[in-house]
């Protein structure tokens, strides 16, 4: 069967861009920066996606579309009968714990973008207390973000059925540049209201002292998340990048795109905060109880709330197709499915997961695994075990088990490319020995934690 690709350059790079750019850009990096200290952690976090997450994200390119198959198989197919066949297990299944709970936002992100349509957020009305307890009230209750997560889950699998070229691809082509669009918008508005001056001090005036461990260790592990590095998810999208296309290029683009959007979503976010003096230290909570009494305050507020959560929403969708497609182009390959009933097989098994993570917010809160709620395991058993572990075993493999010449071969599409030595060999060194020591430092402090 002749395996189905992107289409363009322009729709390959959407599709890796919307990947990259998603919650961890609009609603996790605001937040981050106002609990970890502003300017100072986003220069480290520059830092992080530049000199680490970009050297794996092209180790995972590399593997994945020389492979040309799903990131189960990606392993066995470069070194056929080792046991870094089983590497492809977590590849897959890494993907499909996170689609779980990422969906569960990726509901709640669709009742505010509802709430705002309906002018919730409109008029003087809320005080910062009633809409904390509004969301509060939400996001505990039962049937509301089951109804949603189910929502959400459907537009992602109804997206992945299309396929890569008519689903995944046209839907980035025409989502990203319309996200786009909506951010710088809502930063311009943002940027011009009185006293925001402060609110862009807070983000690019950075006070180094505000750096510790705990701080190095957010800003790591939001780039990690936020390029989605290491989740096997990248490794299956470039196996649709055609031979042609210039991998240090593509990614390059990718950690380009997700970085502007987290900055432009950021000064979407924190000028307006420091200009209603409120607080950017409030955690998850600043996107759905900060920003909705922001935008309930200023004028034209009832428009820009629309806008803003149906681009939250947007960035959700186009982040958790990628996700979702890892399971089907298993499923499609290697048991021989149809692309619908290996969607429905992948949707049935997330959405039940899904519900234990949004029932964990309400009548489920008092279960425990090792002292969180399930979500909240979920949540850190991806991004702090399973995740670098993919991200490990990425550059061990295109570090040291590929042959360098084969890596080469695939850097340059086979030769066709001249070898730029001077980006080659700095990429290669950390793929070899940067990455692999960095990342084994974040595995053991995630997992010691
Ligand atoms: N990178 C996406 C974001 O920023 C999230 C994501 C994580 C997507 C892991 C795919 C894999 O929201």
């Amino acid at each position: 069967m002749k395996r189905e690709n992107f289409s363009s350059r322009f729709g390959a790079l959407m599709a890796m861009a919307g990947s990259a750019v998603g919650l961890g850009n609009l609603w996790r990096f605001p937040y981050m920066v106002g609990t970890n200290g502003g300017a100072a952690f986003i220069c480290l976090y520059v830092l992080f996606v530049f000199l680490l997450c970009l050297p794996i994200l092209c180790a995972e390119m590399i593997a994945g579309r020389r492979s040309q198959t799903n990131a189960f198989r990606t392993f066995d197919r470069l070194a056929p009968g080792t046991p870094w066949k089983w590497g492809g297990v977590l590849m897959v299944l890494t993907p499909m714990i996170v689609v779980s709970y990422y969906s569960v936002i990726g509901g709640w992100s669709v009742e505010y973008f509802m709430k705002s349509m309906m002018f919730d957020f409109t008029g003087n009305v809320h005080t910062r207390e009633t809409l904390g307890g509004m969301f509060g009230d939400y996001i505990s209750s039962v049937w509301r973000p089951l109804a949603e997560h189910t929502v959400f889950l459907g537009i992602t699998a109804f997206v992945v059925v299309g396929g890569v070229k008519n689903g995944i691809e046209k839907f980035g082509k025409v989502m990203m540049p319309l996200l786009f669009l909506i951010v710088v918008a809502i930063a311009v508005r943002s940027v011009t209201l009185p006293g925001a001056g402060e609110g862009l001090a807070y983000l690019f005036r950075p006070d180094f002292s505000m750096i510790d461990g705990p701080v190095c260790a957010a800003a790591l592990g939001q780039a990690f998340f936020s390029l989605s590095v290491g989740f096997g998810i990248m490794m299956t999208y470039s196996s649709y990048i055609s031979r042609k296309e210039n991998i240090a290029v593509s990614s390059m683009y990718t950690a380009i795109a997700d970085f502007v959007f987290a900055i432009i979503a950021s000064c979407a976010i924190m000028p307006a905060v420091f200009s209603f003096g409120l607080s950017p230290q409030a955690g998850p909570g600043l996107v759905f109880e900060t920003l909705p009494f922001i935008f309930s305050q200023m004028p034209m507020g009832g428009l820009i709330a629309i806008l803003f959560f149906l681009a939250l929403l947007v960035a959700a969708l186009t982040s958790s197709v990628s996700i979702f497609e890892v399971g089907v182009a298993y499923l499609v390959e290697e048991r021989h499915l149809s692309r619908k009933v290996s969607a429905i097989i992948v949707y049935a098994v997330t959405w039940i997961v899904g519900i234990i993570c949004s029932l964990s917010f309400g009548p489920l809160s008092g279960f425990h695994i090792l002292g969180n709620t399930v979500f909240d395991f979920l949540d850190r058993l991806s991004a702090d075990v399973l995740m670098t572990t993919g991200a490990l075993l990425i550059v061990l493999f295109v570090g040291w088990k590929m042959k360098r010449e084969d890596v080469e071969d695939e850097f340059t599409n086979g030769g066709s490319l001249p070898l730029n030595k001077g980006l080659f060999r700095p990429l290669y060194f950390v793929v070899r020995y940067l990455a692999p020591v960095a990342v084994l430092i974040i595995l053991v402090s995630g997992v010691v934690s």
